[in-house]
């Protein structure tokens, strides 16, 4: 009983890591810009096959920080994506959501 306890307080506890506003203004970026093709959320597929999860980006790789993996993703665009002309503050609300969904994804039971 108490064991299964751990990964709820580990789900509870991830999103304090960052400003609660601002993965919240991420998460809303993120459905409006990249869910055509990114399963942005806790579960479901990409609607893009070739597009990772969102919770999924930190595992492909696991040696390189989200912070590199988007400034990647930015920088170099990647098939069919639109251009986004993302600037501050917009870049840092949708790092600091992906940030938290990565955290999701590892510890929650459907982590893949
Ligand atoms: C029209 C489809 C489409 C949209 C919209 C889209 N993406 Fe992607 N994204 C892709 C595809 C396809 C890939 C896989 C590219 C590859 O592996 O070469 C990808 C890969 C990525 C990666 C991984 C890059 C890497 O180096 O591993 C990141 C991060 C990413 N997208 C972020 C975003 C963000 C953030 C948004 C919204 C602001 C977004 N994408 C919107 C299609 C899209």
């Amino acid at each position: 009983m108490r064991r299964a306890l751990l990964p709820v307080l580990l789900l509870l506890a991830s999103p304090a890591l960052a400003d609660p506003a601002a993965v919240a203004r991420g998460l809303r970026l993120a459905q409006a810009n990249c869910s055509p093709c990114h399963a942005v959320g806790p579960e479901g597929d990409s609607p893009n096959a070739f597009a990772p999860r969102f919770r999924d980006l930190g595992a492909r790789e696991p040696g390189r920080s989200m912070d590199e993996i988007f400034a990647k993703a930015l920088l170099l665009g990647h098939p069919d994506m639109p251009r986004f002309g993302m600037r501050e503050p917009e870049r840092a609300d949708l790092l600091a959501y992906l940030e938290t969904i990565k955290q999701t994804g590892a510890a929650g039971p459907a982590g893949r």
